[in-house]
């Protein structure tokens, strides 16, 4: 078993360290923000993610994890996996200081051949451009993307898809891959820049995927016809697939849109035309428009209703509301004078928002519900108990999880 650095504890780097430490290695996690490392070393997590605070507890009671904010640690690691945000800056590139502050923090620290794995989603050239910079040949510099999703992170570190590992030497890559035994997947083992492509290329493939599913909903929509029973069908068909087929408000969240525009970036800088990538970010924003427009349609006095906004966060089983489709939706519709009652199971508290703690008294008086985020919990909604609250009983589900035909027993409209 290795000794595992961790730079940045957000939500890769934390999932990535407490997964290294539940595979048995000893972990070193890394932050500068000495409040987040004080909580999280007494086992309080910065953020919602299932099963994250119970794999912190029992990491720190089996002493295979310490958090801290002195560099000089890394001294003592073998392999460091860096995590740091790259959010989106000029023109939509990817904005790489915070990771290149770090290395260069940590860098005169490390023992010869430390591994430097970058765990962050990173421009193509990246990698090459880190191993310019350092001045140090003897640290190895990986790139091993992360595929997790915000909600069900801890599942898909232990059960990936595929780990893709991209170095200069097939033994580095094949010495990182053994950091992973004990999780059964394919390996990918190829070289940094096409590692450093296969992220943003998958993250903008399902955008791709969901812009059009998203019109899809639409046309039905428009021409009456079902669209999940058109979207369950076409999913039957093997090279299509049955996942990343549910119409929603858009997508959102702290990735698809930064890559999406970060690959958009990469393209144009090559003088590459990818006409598909910009009409799907378009698309993401026609579906938001879309859903405000019908909104619009059926209340001609939008600053006369109220609607009951069920979620906030950019989907469900998480608190994040980076670049949540529901929040630019509610917002859209406040600035056009619609009274916004929200509530969001993780959610307390967002700039202005109207956020109530209890379910209930969002539908008081409501003129529409609004669902705009697919947590389980708005399923178990009793309609009967609803109807006797609400002023109309209007309902815009842009999730398609509430059960129709009950509500409907009780008098509710589909919009
Ligand atoms: C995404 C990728 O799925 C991960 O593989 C990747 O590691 C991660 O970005 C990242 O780059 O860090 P995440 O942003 O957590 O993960 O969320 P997803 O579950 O992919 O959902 C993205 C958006 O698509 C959300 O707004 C979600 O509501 C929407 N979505 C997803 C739909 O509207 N319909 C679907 O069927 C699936």
């Amino acid at each position: 078993m290795a000794t595992v650095g961790v730079v940045g504890v957000g939500y890769v780097g934390l999932t990535q360290a407490l997964g290294m430490s539940q595979l048995g290695h000893s972990v070193i996690a890394y932050d500068q923000d000495l409040e987040k490392i004080n909580g999280l070393q007494r086992g309080n997590s910065p953020f919602f993610e299932p099963g994250l605070e119970s794999a912190l507890k029992e990491s720190i009671f089996k002493k295979k994890i310490f958090f801290t904010n002195d560099v000089k640690l890394f001294a003592e690691t073998d392999f460091i996996f860096l995590c740091l945000p790259t959010p989106e800056g000029h023109l939509g590139s990817a904005d790489t200081s915070y990771l290149f502050k770090a290395i260069n923090d940590i860098s005169n620290f490390l023992r010869p051949n430390t591994f430097l794995i970058i765990k962050s989603t990173v421009p193509l050239g990246t990698a090459t451009k880190i191993k310019g910079e350092i001045k140090r040949d003897d640290l190895p510099v990986i790139s091993n993307p992360e595929f997790l999703r915000e909600g069900s992170a801890f599942f898909d570190f232990h059960n990936p898809d595929r780990i893709v590992i991209g170095a200069e030497s097939i033994k580095w890559s094949q010495m990182v891959s053994e950091l992973y035994k004990g999780i059964s997947t394919e390996f990918v083992l190829t070289d940094n820049d096409s590692a450093e492509l296969i992220k943003y290329g998958s993250n903008a493939f399902l955008a791709i995927k969901l812009s059009y599913v998203n019109d899809l909903a639409g046309l039905c929509d428009r021409v009456g016809a079902n669209a999940q029973d058109v979207l369950y069908a076409i999913g039957l068909d093997k090279r299509i697939g049955d996942k990343f087929l549910t119409p929603g408000p858009g997508w959102g969240g702290s990735c698809f849109p930064k890559d999406t525009q970060a690959l958009i970036y990469i393209s144009n800088q090559e003088s590459f035309s990818m006409p598909l990538l910009k009409a799907a970010v378009q698309s993401n924003r026609n579906t938001q428009a879309r859903l405000v427009e019908k909104i619009k349609n059926i209340f001609p006095r939008l600053d006369e209703i109220s609607v009951a906004v069920l979620g906030l966060s950019f989907k469900a089983n998480t608190d994040d509301t980076r670049n949540s489709p529901a929040i630019d939706i509610v917002n859209t519709l406040i600035g056009l004078g619609v009274n916004a009652k929200c509530y969001d199971p993780a959610v307390d508290e967002h700039n202005d928002l109207n956020i109530y703690k209890n379910l209930l008294e969002v539908f008081v008086d409501a003129n529409l519900i609004l669902v705009l985020t697919e947590w389980s919990e708005f399923k178990l909604i009793n309609p009967f108990k609803i109807s006797k609250i609400v002023k109309e009983k209007k309902v815009l589900d842009a999730r398609g999880i509430l059960p129709k035909d009950r509500w409907k027993k009780y008098g509710f409209e589909f919009l």
